[in-house]
């Protein structure tokens, strides 16, 4: 497989237009195509031990947008006017465990390795997740593990955006507790199985941002050991 080149000017044209953009153009949708993109992003992302420990719920009722505003003071623009509205989650050490249910399943149906080493890699994974990282020591340990993961479909998700033209802004300005809370009584986190990350709004922006971007040189975020 090959992989026409971008130019490199494209590239840090779209990180140059992606802002943290507070207020969306209500009026403007985003297509489905370019969101199935958006969403692909986020499947086709990498994660430790190929484990994908997330799940996305695209947010779209407004009743529900009004409920998220009131606990998320960090969202008060966005949920009203983003044209899609994501939450991110992250499974649980139930799932993510090398001995569950959830991650046989992973290796054998989603990425089809034959029966036969399916011990073998299981075995590397409990090596990997206890010996070398000592994930299970308490519970907090491992959804940080899983949340840390959910990070680079989240970044992911926003550099395609801004490669299509769409905006977007990261969000985790809200009570964890009471967005827990009221997705679990409306039974999206699985009987405890997924855990809220983050959240992400896209749209059009509705205002240029208020303030340039700043960022530190290079120099002093970057140093090399020759
Ligand atoms: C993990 C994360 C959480 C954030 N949470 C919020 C938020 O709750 N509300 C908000 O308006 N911006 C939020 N931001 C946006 C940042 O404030 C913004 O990215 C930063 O100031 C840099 O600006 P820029 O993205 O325009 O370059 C968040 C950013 C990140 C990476």
């Amino acid at each position: 497989m090959t992989q026409r080149v971008i130019k490199r000017q494209e590239i840090l044209d779209a990180f140059n237009f992606r802002r943290a953009i507070k207020t969306f153009d209500p009026t403007k949708k985003i297509s489905e195509e370019d969101f199935n993109v958006i969403l692909e992003a986020a499947r086709l992302s990498p994660s430790s031990c190929g484990i994908e420990p997330w799940k996305f719920l695209v947010v779209q009722n407004q009743e529900f947008r009004e409920k998220l505003k009131e606990i998320s003071p960090g969202a008060q623009g966005h949920l009203p006017t983003a044209s899609h509205f994501v939450i991110i989650l992250s499974r649980a050490s139930e799932d993510t465990r090398y001995d569950s249910e959830y991650v046989k399943n992973q290796w054998l149906n989603v990425m089809g390795v034959p029966d036969e080493i399916s011990d073998q890699i299981i075995e590397g994974i409990r090596n990997f997740q206890v010996n070398q990282q000592n994930l299970f020591e308490n519970e907090q340990k491992a959804l940080d593990w899983a949340k840390r993961q959910t990070f680079l479909p989240f970044a992911n998700m926003m550099t395609v955006g801004a490669l299509l033209g769409i905006d977007s802004c990261p969000i985790e300005g809200f009570y964890i507790d009471k967005v827990e809370k009221l997705l679990a009584e409306e039974n999206l986190l699985e009987d405890g199985h997924l855990a809220v990350s983050a959240m992400v709004a896209f749209g059009y922006r509705a205002n240029e941002p208020a303030f340039p971007r700043g960022r530190k040189d290079m120099k002093d975020i970057v140093q090399w050991i020759n």
